[in-house]
């Protein structure tokens, strides 16, 4: 079966039945596309789901890289491309609130997309260079009120998780920084360590080795309690900011349309590498969780972003965050 999507028209050529499609897919290699730059805590990610699901599938999958404007480029690709399940997504929160950021996208995060599973959660970080001014949360924050037109904050453009917590930060603190977008908190992570820029609010997935190893100087998780890996860290809840709260899942994606039966082999892909153990340890050892492999499912995943994209429409609204 050749399945083409021409314009917003998708018209299924049927060579064979659905059903011989799916038995025979996939025969070929699938392509994950990150919406970030490669070296962030998404393109780890997906790297590690990638290579476990490929074992599943036998076929390889790889990772495509395509950054920009928060995911919203990426997403917006991905809901034009085939829906024949050789191009898939990853996605974080920022497909949940990317419809409340942006004015106006040229996708949509529930209609252009089949679910596939949920994949990982993890604490956000709030880092600083290693040789930023204030030693703790309260430091950080009188530092702030005082500084704050020299104070740069690293995101990895609207629509990031580090963007949100970076927006969410500023609100709580009634603090405006100067923000400076990447394509990615790969690319940002770099300057933090080489000093160009002073904070970033990022997943453990992208900040623990550097806070373990001292590069970088962390204040508190967005946890709402404390992290075992990261003890000494204080939840930004009970650091002076209560209610504040963020945790970062992903969640795999096909482009709507692709047939049930392949989003049913590619879930249980998912289901496989979450429980895989070398993806288990090397995600314990960045303080990411894969998710129990019955939320790796595509009800899981269409349930939770729904939730998500309720939860954080109100809160982005008060905020007062929008993209043009
Ligand atoms: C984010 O800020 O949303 C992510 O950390 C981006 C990334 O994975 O590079």
């Amino acid at each position: 079966m050749k399945i083409k999507r021409a314009g917003s028209l998708v018209w299924l050529a049927l060579a064979a039945s659905p059903a011989s499609y799916a038995a025979d897919f996939p025969d070929k290699t699938i392509t994950l596309i990150v919406p970030f730059a490669a070296g962030g805590p998404t393109d780890t990610i997906a790297r590690l789901l990638a290579q476990a699901m490929g074992n599943n599938l036998k076929q390889q999958v790889i990772v495509e890289n395509v950054g920009g404007a928060g995911g919203t480029i990426a997403a917006a690709r991905v809901a034009r491309s085939n829906p024949d399940g050789y191009t898939i997504f990853i996605h974080h929160v920022g497909h949940a609130t990317a419809p409340s950021l942006y004015r106006k996208l040229n996708y949509s995060s529930i209609d252009s997309f089949e679910p596939i599973g949920l994949a990982t959660d993890a604490t956000s970080t709030l880092v600083a260079r290693k040789d930023f001014p204030a030693k703790d949360v309260n430091e950080l924050l009188s530092y702030l009120k005082a500084n704050k037109e020299k104070t740069t904050l690293a995101n990895a453009g609207i629509g990031a998780a580090s963007h949100l917590c970076g927006m969410l930060f500023m609100s709580a603190i009634g603090t405006e920084l100067t923000t400076v977008p990447y394509k990615g908190t790969g690319p940002a992570m770099n300057d933090l360590l080489g000093g160009q820029v002073d904070l970033m609010c990022d997943q453990a997935t992208n900040t623990l080795g550097h806070i373990k190893s001292g590069k970088v100087k962390a204040y508190a998780v967005t946890y709402k309690t404390p992290v075992a890996s990261l003890p000494d860290l204080p939840p930004l809840a009970s650091a002076g900011l209560p209610g504040f709260e963020l945790s970062v899942w992903h969640g795999l994606y096909a482009p709507k349309g692709t047939p049930a039966a392949v989003v049913n082999k590619l879930s249980g892909a998912l289901q496989f590498a979450v429980k895989d153990p070398t993806v288990k340890q090397r995600l314990a050892e960045l303080s990411t969780d894969p998710v129990a492999e019955n939320r790796a499912t595509p009800d899981a995943l269409r349930a939770h972003l729904k939730a998500e994209i309720d939860k954080w429409g109100p809160i982005i609204r008060k905020a007062g965050i929008y993209a043009e």
